[in-house]
């Protein structure tokens, strides 16, 4: 296993989230996956995560490489994002069905694809089966070697941010939401568990 260990309990874990396109998600997805995981945050894009993740999360021009850390990237894609892009378990890429997040998703990925990185390809915001597989078609027919997640919209995305709790939190706050969220927390399940198994075990370094 290519895998860092402190001992043999305790796995460490980098994980980015980049997409040069805004508004698909990075800081919602990396937010959740911080908290859920109990790892810290780094951001060199302003948003809200100072206030909702006390102590753990932090926003700075330059993010610095630490252990246990989810990094959330917007913005073009500079040497010290690859360098932790690159000391990463894996790459968190959201993406929106808009023409124009393709369009900025495939550049990501070009951009991304010598790190040899396992890329997990979030298609998000999606309101029907058309968008879905469409984004996704159009992803793989550029690509090979992409791991798909998907997350038709919901709610639980703006909630989260504003309530500044975990996707999980809050599912798991009443009974609607635990009815309500169910297929988005499966499938988010499924991307926390390739992301501290799967990713680790798969990752292409000598
Ligand atoms: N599954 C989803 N359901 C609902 N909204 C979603 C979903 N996925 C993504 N979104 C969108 O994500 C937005 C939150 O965006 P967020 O700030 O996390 O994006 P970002 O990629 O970090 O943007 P920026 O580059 O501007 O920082 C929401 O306002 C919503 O439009
Ligand atoms: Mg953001």
């Amino acid at each position: 296993m290519q895998v860092t260990q402190k001992n043999q309990n305790e796995v460490l874990m980098i994980l980015s989230t980049i997409n040069k396109k805004g508004g698909v998600g990075k800081t919602a997805f990396s937010f959740s996956i911080a908290k859920d995981l109990d790892l810290f945050l780094q951001s060199n894009d302003s948003s809200i995560i100072e206030s909702i993740y006390p102590d753990k999360a932090k926003i700075s021009t330059r993010p610095s490489l630490i252990d246990n850390c989810v990094y959330d990237f917007g913005g073009f894609i500079q040497s010290g994002v690859l360098d932790i892009a690159q000391a990463s378990q894996a790459i968190i890429i959201p993406c929106t069905p808009l023409y124009n997040a393709l369009l900025k998703t495939i550049e990501t990925i070009q951009e991304l694809q010598a790190l040899k990185v396992p890329l997990m390809v979030l298609i998000t915001d999606y309101q029907s089966l058309e968008e879905k597989e469409q984004a996704s078609s159009t992803l793989q027919s550029n690509f090979t070697d992409l791991n798909f997640f998907f997350f038709k919209r919901s709610k639980i995305v703006e909630n989260s941010m504003r309530k500044g709790l975990s996707f999980k939190e809050l599912f798991l706050q009443t009974p609607l939401s635990r009815l309500h969220y169910k297929t988005f927390i499966t499938e988010y399940q499924r991307l926390l568990d390739t992301l501290t198994q799967g990713a680790i075990n798969e990752r292409k370094h000598p």
